[in-house]
């Protein structure tokens, strides 16, 4: 049985990255609901509807667990997902907050996202429930998702936007910063290079994949394959540069992309 991941978009795939890196012999099966995509602008009731039509289409392709690859849904959906489906939901909320709590020595932790997850306060609660003494500033930083897709990621505009954004944090005196968006990770290095070197950027997709991982251990469910993963890649719309932007999110190359129609989704 495959692990089923779904994301807002393709931002989702540097999830998908960190879980083939840290279980490769399991099979993936994922869904990016790029006709649909922003989620982070869309009010939580719009969210928690699309994300449970995107994980209703996983649980036909019969995953064993569900990773939501997407922050914005993590924040809002996560319970609903949890009441309505009966296979592990893994969001990115909690082990990303978790591995921050392990990072900050300071106790001042950074926390970038769409507008929605910031607005949630998503990743400051989950970190105050882990340590309420850690101070948590938040900023989102919603032209980091077009910036990504369109693979500005040394560009100068990424940097003066970078600079704008995280202006604030520089100030805050943090040690950690999360990246709170599965497309953040793409921009890493001007994010890295702005806010400076003392500052440990974290990926909640290698905590949410270590995260699987356990989960898989916990119930007995890994695979006992030994040949490499099969990967099977899903949207519900192919925008023009998808397979560029694909394989840039994924760090390598992919075959085949399979359009799914929104009306089989939502029945
Ligand atoms: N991938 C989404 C997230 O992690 C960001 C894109 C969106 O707004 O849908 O929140």
């Amino acid at each position: 049985m495959p692990i089923g991941v779904f994301d807002s978009g393709i931002g989702g795939l540097t999830v998908v990255k960190r879980i083939a890196s840290a279980l490769p012999t399991e099979d993936i099966v994922y869904f990016g609901d790029t006709a649909r995509v922003p989620y982070g602008s869309k009010s939580n009731s719009t969210v928690i509807e699309y994300s449970i039509q995107d994980a209703k289409f996983l649980m036909n392709k019969n995953v064993k667990a569900i990773v939501v690859a997407c922050n914005t849904s993590s924040s809002v959906a996560i319970e609903a997902l949890r009441n309505k489906f009966h296979v592990p939901v893994i969001g990115m909320i909690e082990p990303g907050a978790r591995f921050a709590v392990s990072q900050t020595k300071t106790g001042r932790i950074g926390v970038i996202g769409t507008r929605a997850t910031i607005k949630n306060k998503a990743y400051s609660s989950e970190i105050k429930k882990l340590n309420p003494d850690i101070e948590v500033f938040e900023k989102a930083c919603p032209l980091f998702v077009p910036l990504a897709e369109e693979g500005w990621i040394k560009h100068k505009a990424a940097y003066d936007i970078a600079e704008e954004y995280l202006k604030d944090l520089k100030k805050s005196d943090i040690d950690t910063l999360v990246l709170g968006c599965t497309h953040y990770p793409i921009l890493a290095k001007v994010i890295q290079d702005v806010i400076g070197e003392n500052v440990k950027l974290v990926d909640s997709g290698i905590a949410s994949a270590e995260a699987v991982k356990k989960e898989l251990d916990r119930i007995g469910l890994n695979t006992n394959k030994f040949s490499p993963g099969n990967q099977q890649f899903y949207v519900s719309d192919i925008p023009l540069k998808f397979k560029a932007i694909a394989e840039l999110f994924l760090g390598r190359k992919i075959a085949d992309v399979t359009k799914v129609d929104l009306e089989l989704l939502s029945v």
